[in-house]
């Protein structure tokens, strides 16, 4: 083991450990007992399945012996792509679970923004219990191959039938051939468009937070007869780069600013304390337009 130093370090709780004493900070260089940065906060286990969370929500829907149900679902993901496969994770208790098991298939049902609140709702209710597709009316269209009905208000439709069932934990993972898919084209082309905000899919991100993908950002591929370590080195020395220069620009903004408020051309209110009422802060009417007369 490398061992740079043991003293105290910026890093050191100013207020000393628990009998006072400065705390060390071991600066090392062996990765696995090289302390977490101070920022790093630890938290629940159960934290790994929301840290997870954030692919589009999808709506269940199962039927068996005529009765439907729809339910909404963020544990998914593709599992192979050659026969295309894919995988949810449904809790044990849940009735879309019991259809499954006897139906051997389910939809996957992609929602955009006008189904927000049906979602959220649609995950309140067990398909036990009420008709969900009935008292929601949401207008359904057939299956290609399977016999769970199709949501008309979603983006995109995914049809399945079941390989295998895997009881894990308290879920149920039911691993699934892909039979069919369909797609609105205004939604997806051969991936997410991104387009008007009602045509994006829904993004869960726990409790009742959702959200959208706002913009498409394009990565640079290095090309075939690139050393991947110098590329990396090579992008890392661009991205310091970058960041460097913006930090002197912002400085150089910050140096003419200073010079302004030297020079009486502008204001400085950093001394001064505003009182900024919560409502306020929106109200324009209160403001008037520099130039013009104050409103009476
Ligand atoms: C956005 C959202 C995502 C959900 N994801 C899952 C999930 O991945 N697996 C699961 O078992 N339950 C999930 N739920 C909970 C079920 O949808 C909920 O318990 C539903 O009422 C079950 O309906 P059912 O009993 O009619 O099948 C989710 C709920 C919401 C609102």
């Amino acid at each position: 083991m490398r061992c740079r130093i043991l003293l105290p370090t910026p890093h050191c709780d100013p207020a000393g450990g628990r009998d006072g004493a400065p705390i060390l900070t071991l600066v090392t260089n062996d990765p696995l007992i090289r302390p977490a940065p101070e920022h790093v906060e630890e938290r629940p286990r159960a934290a790994a399945a929301r840290l997870l969370l954030g692919g589009p929500v999808v709506l269940v829907t199962s039927s068996y012996r005529g009765q439907a149900n729809v339910m909404p679902l963020a544990w998914h993901m593709p599992v192979s792509v050659d026969p295309p496969m894919v995988a949810i994770a449904v809790e044990q208790s849940r009735h879309t679970a019991e259809l499954i098991k006897h139906s051997q298939e389910f939809v996957l049902n992609f929602p955009t923004r006008p189904l927000l609140h049906h979602v959220q709702y649609l995950g309140s209710l067990h398909g036990d219990r009420v008709d969900k597709i009935d008292a929601t009316q949401l207008e359904t269209f057939g299956p290609m191959k399977a016999t769970a009905p199709l949501l008309a208000a979603c983006a995109a439709w995914v049809e399945c039938a079941v390989v295998e069932v895997m009881p894990l934990g308290d879920h149920i993972l039911f691993v699934a051939l892909v039979s069919a898919v369909q797609v609105d084209p205004a939604s997806f082309d051969d991936g997410w468009l991104l387009g008007p905000e009602e045509t994006r899919p829904l993004h869960y991100l726990g409790g009742t937070r959702y959200s959208f993908l706002s913009r498409v950002v394009e990565a640079r591929v290095p090309g075939v007869s690139d050393a991947p370590e110098r590329v990396l080195r090579d992008r890392l020395a661009e991205e310091l780069e970058l960041t460097k220069d913006a930090r002197e620009k912002r400085e150089e903004r910050l140096d003419a600013l200073k010079r302004e408020v030297e020079d009486g051309r502008a204001l400085d209110i950093s001394g001064l304390e505003l009182e900024v009422s919560p409502e306020s802060v929106l109200d324009l009417s209160r403001g008037h337009v520099i130039g013009e007369p104050p409103r009476p």
